[in-house]
């Protein structure tokens, strides 16, 4: 069963082809980073117009890098939201318009939810339930994984700003391009993480908070000279590798020392790691040997799997067509995860 899927949500424009919801045949994925970059984020209305003009030549490549043409798809998949709403609609009126043209089965994909599947991807082959680590650009949350693609038990979420946009602004302050998750991690692994930045709402609660956080690093480079990008740094500055380490370091505490309570508290063998933020390789790290000292496996997609794609858009769509959950025509951009409370 191949699946071809299309995801833009925000500033990535990707399709892909997935067999059986767990091998990737292609994923093809045309970042407009470089474009949203001088902006300090993404800007919505060219984000959209990018997604118009990207997503036939991205569709395209997918099907030859997988040798496939569009007659030998089984089934459609796209993300429906949450996510830029004008940039959603690009993806979602190609996949209903393919659906027709083709007379093939379309399903709507949520966000969050094709985040996690990127952890059902091959290799990886994880058992439910288990506890899962949602951290992007727009969300971080804990989930307990009662069944699948349904059984989504919330644990935790942040209260103010998502891990990757902690990331994304404090990149900002700093005068790094957008998006800042990689520049930090890059300029991180030269430096010290002695800075003594917070470590924000680690009080037992499976909540997160990274505002305060943001602020304490303004607050830094008010009271004291930081070194700017691409310049050595000059006598009497704080090398930036060193806020970066800093910075990094307190966002890895918090979701490590929370991940290994959830993991605890629900007394599970599996955590599933995903989410732009899960690419970073710090975090990857700490939380696989944390959760190893504790008898807990970490799962956790490739890099490239972790980062908005289709490939997981897909995986998703395998399920939710499993369920019978197809599209409609009036299917809109909109989408909720649909979870119950468990804190
Ligand atoms: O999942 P994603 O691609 O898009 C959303 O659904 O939000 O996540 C993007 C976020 C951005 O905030 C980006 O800075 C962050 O993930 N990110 C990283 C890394 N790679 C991407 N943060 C830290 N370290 C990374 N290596
Ligand atoms: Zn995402």
């Amino acid at each position: 069963m191949n699946i071809l899927a299309l995801e833009t949500s925000c500033d990535e424009t990707a399709a892909a082809v997935v067999a059986d919801g767990v091998r990737v045949i292609s994923s093809v994925i045309s970042s407009q980073a470089d474009l949203h970059g001088p902006f300090g984020g993404v800007v919505p209305e060219l984000a959209s117009r990018h997604h118009l003009e990207n997503i036939i030549p991205v569709l395209q490549a997918a099907l030859d890098r997988a040798g496939l043409s569009l007659d030998r798809v089984d089934a459609l998949a796209v993300t429906r939201g949450p996510g830029l709403v004008g940039a959603l609609l690009v993806g979602l009126s190609l996949a209903k318009a393919l659906s027709l043209a083709l007379d093939k089965p379309l399903v709507a994909v949520d966000h969050l939810k094709a985040h996690v599947a990127a952890a059902f991807l091959e290799p990886l082959r994880p058992r439910i339930p288990a506890v899962a680590l949602i951290v992007s650009g727009g969300h971080t949350s804990l989930y307990r994984l009662v069944g699948w693609p349904d059984g989504f038990i919330q644990l935790g979420q942040t209260l103010d700003d998502a891990a990757g946009e902690a990331f994304d602004k404090v990149g900002k302050l700093l005068g790094l391009a957008y998006p800042a998750g990689p520049r930090i991690e890059r300029l991180a692994v030269q430096g010290r993480s002695g800075l003594g930045f917070p470590r924000p709402l680690l009080d037992g609660s499976l909540n997160f908070s990274f505002s305060g956080l943001k602020t304490a690093v303004l607050t830094y480079t008010k009271s004291h000279q930081v070194q700017a990008p691409d310049r050595a740094p000059a006598p009497g500055q704080t090398p930036l590798a060193d806020v970066c380490a800093s910075f990094q370091e307190a966002v890895v505490d918090v979701l490590t020392a929370k991940t290994l309570a959830a993991a605890a508290r629900e007394k599970t063998d599996q955590v599933l790691l995903v989410g732009g933020v899960a690419a970073n390789g710090r975090l990857r790290n700490r939380l696989r040997e944390e959760l190893a000292a504790a008898g807990v496996e970490l799962l956790v997609p490739a890099p490239e799997m972790c980062t908005d794609n289709a490939a997981m858009v897909a995986a998703a769509g395998f399920h939710e067509l499993a369920a019978g959950r197809l599209a409609g025509w009036e299917t809109d951009a909109v989408s909720r995860l649909n979870c119950a409370a468990g804190n």
